[in-house]
């Protein structure tokens, strides 16, 4: 599989995730993705709207491909909803939880994203009665796995994350807002602070970043702005041309700002 596009120590793979072997088994550090949540968005190349066993078919078989290619010590920040309530309440976070150990993810720990312009509200249930009112909770969870053991023994790479990013950060209740869709031109982007905060707090520089489900190309935006080596996947080739229009636009904005001061 040719790459896509190549900038300094990121890449992006136009290719499907699930059988792609662009990349060597063991050899990354940290995965961090949001996958399609199967809430019927319009991605160019991708049904949103599966039903729920076949979702989690497709989440068991991507899971497992995420397994293979991280490395003994690698870790894995899964961003998807608490719940769902959209064609029927399910609870996305647990089941995806559990398909992750039983492909062999270890869990450590959630922390919850508190997104403040985010509305879930799809519907009331019956408005102002018990007969069956629907409850949402407004937040994302974002579900922090390990591939064999939690604590990394090599200490010959530099730790970028200071002090107050560190103390504000493990406290596991996050809240910045969520990315604007026509801002980006791209149906389902998280803010780029969701993958830097995982970046810094979960790997050191120079690690190697996985992202098995690019879009916009956030999460390779973080890995450059941390001088981490980024790998990008998506299927399809509009949301690759977007990642490297991002990349390009704001990597070389920072390169400018870092110039000039
Ligand atoms: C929730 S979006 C990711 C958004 C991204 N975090 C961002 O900030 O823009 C999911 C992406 O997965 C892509 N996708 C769906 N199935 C895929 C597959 N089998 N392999 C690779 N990419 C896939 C879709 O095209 C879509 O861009």
């Amino acid at each position: 599989m040719k790459k896509y596009y190549s900038w300094k120590n990121l890449a992006i793979f136009h290719d499907d995730f699930l059988s792609t072997s662009a990349i060597e088994p063991e050899s990354v550090d940290l995965i961090v993705t949001s996958p399609p949540y199967n809430v019927d968005i319009k991605y160019n190349s991708h049904d949103d709207q599966m039903n729920y066993d076949d979702y989690l078919k497709f989440s068991h078989d991507w899971m497992t491909q995420a397994y293979k290619f991280a490395k003994t010590s690698g870790r894995f920040c899964l961003n998807v909803p608490l719940d769902k309530n959209k064609g029927g309440q399910q609870s996305v976070s647990a089941d995806l939880t559990l398909i992750a150990k039983e492909v062999g993810w270890k869990y450590h720990s959630t922390i919850i994203w508190n997104e403040g312009n985010i509305s879930r509200r799809t519907a009331w249930g019956s408005f102002k009665s018990a007969t069956a009112p629907y409850v949402i909770a407004p937040v994302e969870v974002i579900i922090i796995l390990f591939k064999d053991r939690w604590k990394k023994t090599k200490y010959d790479r530099d730790t970028d994350i200071t002090k107050e990013e560190f103390m504000a950060w493990t406290n596991g209740v996050w809240s910045f807002n969520g990315e604007s869709k026509k801002r980006i031109g791209h149906p389902a982007p998280f803010p780029i602070e969701l993958p830097r905060r995982c970046i810094k707090l979960f790997s050191f520089v120079g690690d190697t970043i996985l992202d098995p489900f690019l879009g916009s190309g956030s999460t390779l935006i973080a890995a450059g702005e941390t001088e981490r080596i980024g790998i990008g996947f998506d299927i399809d080739d509009n949301y690759c041309e977007l990642a490297k229009t991002r990349i390009e636009k704001t990597l070389s904005i920072n390169q400018l700002n870092l110039e000039f001061n």
